[in-house]
């Protein structure tokens, strides 16, 4: 049974700043799909979580950086919800070493390259399409993409390169789709997190602590929470911004304010 509600699809959404994002867009009266590498078994806490907030929810596990994974995903959100409104690009993975530009392998680079850039590129091409065709069928579909990107593709980290060229990638993705969609009325953002504790950031957490605490880097004295980022894929979802498109949300505490 098909509940008419708007229909998201949230990549990564298993925990982290997905699962946040997965959360508020359930809390604005969305259905929401996940789409994670986890079982089912591993993440049916956060399925409960997303739930629990009134949504619909579909599991699909699934590899963002696989064609045929993102087509089973796609198909099944179809199968399930009939439409897609609004796809946020979230999943995302540092390197699992980080090693000096000098000496990071290109096998790394490919991983990082494939999961945090062609995948989403590829993932958004599809439903970039289809939300397309929605329109052509409605004239009041609204959709809305809106990717995860970091500060990263501003902020240079040697002893990480790959993550750096990945999210710089996905902004230009951000400035491309929006340029092409904008005659759709299908706006795209970009989110640009900075030290957000989650898992991806619990192996560096005594150093940021020591960088915050001492160095006095960011301008908000704290670390983000995935809270913090879901407010604004939310108020992005929304449609507060509207007459906005490939635009960037900076949530870093102030990190990368130029101060003197
Ligand atoms: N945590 C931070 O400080 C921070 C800062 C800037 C940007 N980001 C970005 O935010 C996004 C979420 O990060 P997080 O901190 O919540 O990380 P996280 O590691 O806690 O969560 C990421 C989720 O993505 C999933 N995932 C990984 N590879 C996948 C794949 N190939 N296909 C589908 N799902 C996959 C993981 O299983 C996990 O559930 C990422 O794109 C990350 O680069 C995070």
């Amino acid at each position: 049974m098909k509940s008419g509600k708007r229909v998201a699809l949230v990549t990564g959404a298993g925990r982290g700043i997905g699962l946040a994002i997965a959360e508020e867009l359930a809390g604005e009266g969305c259905d929401v799909a996940v789409m994670d590498v986890h079982d089912e078994a591993a993440v049916s806490a956060a399925l409960e979580r997303i739930g629990g907030r009134g949504a619909g929810t579909l599991y699909c596990r699934a590899d963002v950086s696989s064609a045929a994974d993102r087509a089973k995903t796609l198909a099944a959100v179809e199968e399930r919800f009939g439409r897609l409104d609004v796809l946020v690009n979230n999943a995302g993975v540092a390197p699992r070493a980080r090693a000096d530009i000098l000496e990071a392998t290109e096998e790394s680079y490919e991983r990082v390259m494939k999961i945090n850039l062609q995948g989403p590129y590829f993932l958004t091409q599809a439903a970039a399409n289809w939300m397309i065709r929605q329109r052509r069928e409605n004239g009041a579909f609204s959709g809305c993409i809106i990717n995860v990107a970091s500060i990263s593709a501003v902020v240079a980290s040697p002893g990480r390169g790959e993550y750096c060229v990945s999210k710089a990638g996905m902004s230009m993705m951000t400035q491309l789709f929006a340029a092409r969609l904008g005659e759709f009325g299908i706006p795209v953002y970009e989110i640009r997190p900075g030290i957000i504790a989650t898992d991806m950031t619990a192996g560096v957490r005594e150093k940021y602590d020591r960088l915050i605490a001492e160095k006095g880097i960011l301008v908000q004295s704290r670390w983000g929470r995935p809270e913090d980022v879901a407010r604004v894929a939310a108020m992005m979802a929304r449609g507060d911004i509207a007459y906005s498109t490939g635009q960037i949300v900076t949530v870093d505490g102030g990190f990368t304010l130029r101060r003197l």
